[in-house]
């Protein structure tokens, strides 16, 4: 969606919104974050990122802060060497901690699990010994696909404890998608699991294992652990998580390794059909997940329980279940299931059992549970909760106000933090004991970030003011590139603003009339469904593999509850036939998109049209069809090569409409 910023937009009206929401005066007291920090960053941003590198424990000290002499490949903490699982998990037991919970673990069912650092240090090492076991060293690829339990953390930590990279595949993406992202990667093991549990029955995972591995040559060994008690079918790779990692030693050495060795790859959508690997790396990494996880959460690793609900499979599990917490010394809790399971009120009766202090989640959920009714937290004592976070797309004032009121007791400061895969860690938030916050705006950098909202020339609009976000200074937390694929790097980041240098985020945003930012959605063919990135080309051709289709354009059209919704319009193949167009066929091709790329791909809806808009270069105008997609009067149709084409689809729409 080639969408002017601010254009069209629900967020445009809510811009006005004046409310703030100063923190309390005890808040502040206590707060980790004084307003100092941003002086601090101000005067010497190296020195001041250098501070915070303190924070983790090196093997060797860096002799350089930032090497950004071949931008746009930054290297931090240069000359640094140390181990981020030992930073996660060992020097806490080392400080006397080994009794203290790491881990909360909740399973769906209603099974849980506490685990303490001594056992997750324990437990850590035996995997490592196992990968070991399996020749995994140092930047071999591990793709890691499974539900939230324990093993997958431990498995990520395992990696990162050997040098190994992790390549984490959410469970929900198809085989297809499995296998592109192992094979892009080229994972050498998979590390997975018989089942998972989804809305409280077992559901097979390890057959779309079976159907990616039988197409991706690179791997050797499939770890699976045992969850459900599924029945699965056996492969001469297949090897049980309890009796190839259980039989090992639980001791294991770290080993240091080099600031900028590679930590992990996750794949997210981008703006063609082929997902990006994201690359991140260990020093920098780890020092921005710690701090940013530190202060914007404010959180007291003695007293605090902290819960995150998203799922390892996206870039918020990995930095803010796993690294950033644990190098904090957490005590968090980690849910298997889905909210409503066994009822609508799962999440405020874990809150209530753990004394769940600090949540983060996102608004997708946030304006599911408005429409299950406030009356479903009201049972709940949740005067625990202090802290509370969102994160995934922005969030409009209307939700923002009922999480405060319904969630955090009226008086709960709610930081809503702005970052993606690619920065790998929070950039713009507030800081929760510093800054008022004020409903639907992300607000302002952190100390230490430089964000910056700009024009189509890179000259930063002022106040009041929309453009595009951009980032104006590296951070240690940055992606090093793209797995593979140095030019789509330079490309996709670094060409729209290359004169000015900056990183270009894909965002429209906007200032305020207090210089306050405003995420306004992505400016590129991105969707964001849920809170996760889906690209329309994706979606696009997963439809024309079908065979009745011979063309297909998809929007991403505004939706109440998942913030975007896919909308595809296809055009079908002459000899379709005549049902090709029924409501069978058309659920046929929205489970084809589900197998395709995934269950949270399905297209909301699907519009049989006889042509679609294209300019006369041939490119699809897809905002005319996100007008129609909107239900609104559609706009200028002048560079329409045929205009009457619109008419036709709205004539076709009358017929061949079709949801379910
Ligand atoms: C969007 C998720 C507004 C944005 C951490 C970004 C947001 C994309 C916010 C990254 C927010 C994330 N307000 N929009 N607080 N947080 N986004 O890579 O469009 O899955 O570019 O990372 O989500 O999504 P990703």
């Amino acid at each position: 969606m080639t969408q002017s910023p601010g254009q069209g937009n629900a967020l445009d009206n809510l811009l006005t919104e004046s409310r703030t929401f100063p923190p309390s005066d005890e808040f502040a007291a206590q707060a980790n974050a004084q307003p100092a920090l941003y002086e601090e960053a101000k005067a010497d941003r190296e020195a001041f990122w250098a501070k915070q590198a303190e924070r983790l424990h090196w093997e060797t000290k860096w002799d350089q802060v930032l090497d950004w002499s071949d931008a746009p490949f930054a290297k931090w903490f240069v000359g640094g060497k140390l181990n981020v699982a030992y930073n996660c998990v060992d020097r806490h037991v080392e400080s006397g901690h080994g009794e203290q919970v790491a881990i909360h673990w909740e399973g769906e069912p209603g099974d849980s699990r506490a685990i303490t650092y001594a056992e997750l240090q324990r437990e850590v090492s035996k995997a490592a010994n196992a990968l070991t076991s399996l020749g995994i060293g140092a930047e071999d690829r591990v793709a890691i696909y499974m539900p939230m339990i324990p093993e997958a953390i431990f498995s990520m930590l395992a990696c990162a404890r050997v040098g190994a990279l992790h390549n984490v595949v959410f469970g929900g993406f198809s085989a297809e998608a499995l296998r592109t992202r192992i094979q892009d990667s080229e994972a050498r093991v998979v590390i997975t699991t018989d089942g998972q549990y989804r809305r409280g029955n077992p559901a097979p995972l390890k057959p779309a294992v079976d159907e990616a591995v039988a197409g991706a040559p690179s791997v050797e060994k499939v770890i699976v652990v045992k969850r459900t008690d599924t029945e699965v079918a056996w492969t001469d790779k297949d090897v049980w998580w309890h009796e190839l990692v259980d039989s090992q030693s639980d001791q294991h050495t770290p080993e240091a390794f080099d600031s900028e060795h590679p930590l992990f790859i996750l794949y997210t959508s981008g703006t063609t059909g082929k997902p990006k690997g994201i690359l991140h790396t260990s020093g920098g990494y780890l020092t921005q997940a710690s701090y940013t996880h530190f202060n914007v959460f404010d959180l007291k690793p003695d007293t605090d329980v902290y819960w995150c609900t998203a799922d390892i499979g996206w870039v918020t599990g990995h930095s803010y279940i796993v690294y950033g917490p644990l190098s904090n010394r957490v005590t968090q809790v980690v849910y298997e299931g889905t909210p409503n399971t066994p009822n609508e009120g799962r999440h405020w009766d874990i809150v209530q059992k753990y004394g769940v202090s600090i949540y983060y989640t996102a608004p997708t959920l946030i304006r599911t549970f408005m429409k299950w009714g406030a009356d479903i937290p009201a049972k709940y004592d949740l005067s625990t909760l202090r802290v509370l976070g969102s994160v995934g797309e922005p969030i409009n004032p209307e939700a923002w106000i009922w999480y405060r009121e319904n969630i955090g007791g009226g008086k709960a400061p709610i930081v809503d933090t702005w970052w993606q895969t690619e920065t790998g860690a929070i950039m713009i938030s507030p800081l929760p004991g510093v800054v008022s916050t004020k409903p639907g705006s992300a607000q302002r950098p952190l100390p230490g970030i430089g964000a910056k909202v700009v024009n189509d020339e890179g000259v930063e609009v002022p106040h009041g003011g929309g453009g595009y976000l951009v980032l104006d200074e590296p951070w240690p937390s940055m992606l090093r590139g793209i797995w593979g694929d140095e030019e789509r790097y330079r490309d996709t980041y670094w060409s729209r603003f290359g004169e000015q240098g900056f990183y270009f985020a894909g965002d429209g945003a906007k200032y305020d009339n207090d210089g306050d930012i405003w995420l306004l959605g992505r400016v590129d063919d991105v969707m964001n469904v849920s809170g996760h990135r889906i690209s329309t080309t994706e979606v696009e051709s997963a439809l024309v593999s079908h065979p009745t289709v011979a063309e297909a354009a998809v929007v991403g059209a505004s939706d109440e509850t998942t913030g975007q919704g896919i909308v595809a319009f296809v055009i079908l193949r002459g000899g379709a036939g005549a049902d090709a167009g029924g409501a069978d066929a058309i659920k046929a091709l929205r489970d084809h998109v589900a197998k395709e790329i995934g269950p949270i791909a399905k297209p909301r809806q699907i519009m049989v049209v006889p042509e679609l808009p294209k300019t006369r270069s041939g490119k699809i105008m897809r905002r005319l069809l996100r007008d129609v997609a909107e239900n609104r009067t559609v706009g200028d149709v002048t560079t329409l090569a045929d205009s009457s084409v619109m008419d036709l689809i709205s004539a076709g729409l009358q017929s061949g409409k079709s949801e379910d």
